[in-house]
């Protein structure tokens, strides 16, 4: 076993033995001595971390998956936004929000072509409201902050779902407290299926697995913290040292030597993952935020950022009955040089994150089709304008995006529906923002930085800008009314890295 990055493993976390990577080397902690400011932070958390007797072993528990809410069989769910008390760990309830009483929240999955139903009901001490995050639906059925609804009213959703299969996630989005609603439980995955993609035969069933990635902190008692007040640097983003896979902490998946398609969900409050497998040298990349690509990539490992999503083919077809191959995060230092609150693994931590466990032999002869579907590509000619938008922290510490704190109340851009637009996103900030539009899908033309990203070559609702980048992307806006833009950071989009933009 080693101990790696975490910093304050020994400290606050005594009994959290994670295993199964490699050290970063002794070298790079003999170069950069702790700053101050970290031994002042242990100083102050080693008194409620004394008491953590929590033996708890990674790669223990089974991954949960969510129940799904089948639009063919289902007439009209009813989700209640509530708090409830749920086994995270297996012999301690902690305090979440949720909305049907357990986690994870149930998956939605309709076809294309069908209409989505349900019915909000708050019964929360705050208001909130839910944005279904890639759906294009009217912007009363969008889910923006001027629609919450107060304690113990009822919202009703009624829309019709057309648009491209796709992995794509709901959440709550209350002004200025979406990052604490969804630190606490409330987000879910939404699927949606077409015929086309039924043809091609994708594995499905128990190989079909979903993946909320999410990193979180736990106290002593095993609740839930969210930001500490004390450190300001959580104002940059809450980076925590569990992680939960559909809110399972650090779990193992039992598989067989077969073909697995994974549907992974960043749905962390600010972690950027570069998604890498121990004993897989390659995996394919068959589809990204909005849909499924022209053809599978083959990758080695993955950058997504918050809010963005992949799927992938993983193949064990190769491994041997008792074979283990963890899921995990590669150290990704471009990501930021921001101060992030120094007592959690930071933003380029090497993190264990699941484990597969092969089990059972199979025989998989199925062959992925070399072509998935038809990515028209959007021209540059037919864009009637280019928007420049910046990203910027201003004094105070706020995250803003042209300089302007977010105001639910004001129109930062009017495009006229029906117009193809390029939007050049520029990042002047050392870190990097994951940026959301809503009300529409876009393709990314390109960006000027070094990374290149094989997710860049799909439909996107949220792309990552990297520090000092500008990346373009394009879109063609079909859906009239007001929608948000935003950086997906959660933290940053409450404090308030957030616009409006009105098609009409
Ligand atoms: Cu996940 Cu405003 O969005
Ligand atoms: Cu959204
Ligand atoms: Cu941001």
């Amino acid at each position: 076993m080693n101990r790696r990055y975490f910093l304050h493993l020994s400290v606050i976390t005594a009994g959290y033995l994670l295993v199964g990577c490699e050290d970063r080397g002794a070298s790079d902690k003999k170069q950069s001595p702790k700053p101050p400011e970290i031994d002042s932070a242990l100083d102050k958390l080693s008194p409620q971390v004394e008491n953590i007797a929590e033996d708890f072993i990674p790669f223990s528990q089974k991954l949960k998956i969510p129940s799904e809410i089948n639009f063919s069989d289902t007439s009209k769910p009813v989700f209640t936004a509530q708090k409830s008390n749920v086994n995270i760990f297996e012999d301690v309830k902690t305090d979440v929000l949720t909305f049907q009483g357990g986690l994870p929240n149930p998956t939605i999955r309709i076809t294309r072509g069908d209409t989505f139903n349900l019915d909000l009901i708050n019964n929360l001490a705050d208001p909130t409201i839910i944005h279904w995050h890639g759906l294009i639906v009217p912007e009363e059925m969008d889910g923006h902050p001027l629609s919450v609804i107060s304690t113990n009213q009822t919202k009703h959703y009624h829309y019709l779902v057309n648009q491209n299969a796709g992995t794509y996630w709901y959440h709550s989005h209350p002004h200025g407290r979406t990052g604490e609603e969804i630190y606490y439980g409330l987000s879910g995955l939404y699927i949606v299926d077409d015929k086309q993609e039924e043809y091609l035969n994708l594995p499905k069933g128990e190989r079909e697995v979903p993946l909320i990635i999410q990193d979180r902190r736990f106290d002593n008692k095993l609740q839930l913290l969210y930001k500490d007040p004390d450190f300001l640097h959580d104002n940059n983003g809450v980076l925590g040292d569990v992680i939960l896979v559909n809110s399972t902490p650090f779990p193992f998946y039992e598989v067989k030597t077969a073909k697995y398609r994974l549907r992974i969900l960043n749905g962390s409050s600010a972690r950027t993952y570069k998604l890498a497998f121990d004993n897989i040298e390659n995996f394919l990349l068959i589809g990204t935020d909005a849909g499924l690509l022209e053809e599978p990539i083959s990758v080695e490992s993955i950058v997504l950022g918050v809010a963005e999503r992949i799927d992938i083919i993983v193949d064990f077809t190769a491994k041997q009955i008792g074979d283990k191959v963890t899921l995990k995060t590669l150290p990704f230092k471009e990501g930021s040089n921001m101060r992030m609150n120094p007592s959690y693994p930071s933003f380029d931590a090497l993190m264990d994150i699941m484990q597969f466990h092969i089990t059972e032999e199979f025989k998989d002869t199925s062959v992925l089709p070399e072509k998935l579907v038809n990515i028209p590509r959007i021209k540059e000619s037919d864009a009637i304008q280019t928007r420049k938008i910046t990203m910027e922290v201003i004094s105070g510490g706020i995250w803003t995006l042209d300089k302007k704190p977010y105001d639910m109340h004001r129109i930062d851009q009017r495009v006229k529906l029906d117009t193809t637009e390029i939007w050049e996103i520029k990042n002047t900030a050392h870190m990097a923002h994951p940026f959301h539009v809503h009300g529409v899908h876009f393709q990314v033309l390109d960006r000027d930085g070094k990374l290149s990203f094989p997710t860049d070559k799909g439909w996107k609702d949220t792309v990552l800008v990297m520090p000092n980048e500008t990346v373009r992307i394009i879109m063609h806006f079909t859906m009239p009314g007001l929608f948000l833009y935003h950086c997906h950071i959660l933290e940053h989009e409450d404090h308030s890295m957030m616009a409006n933009f009105l098609v009409e």
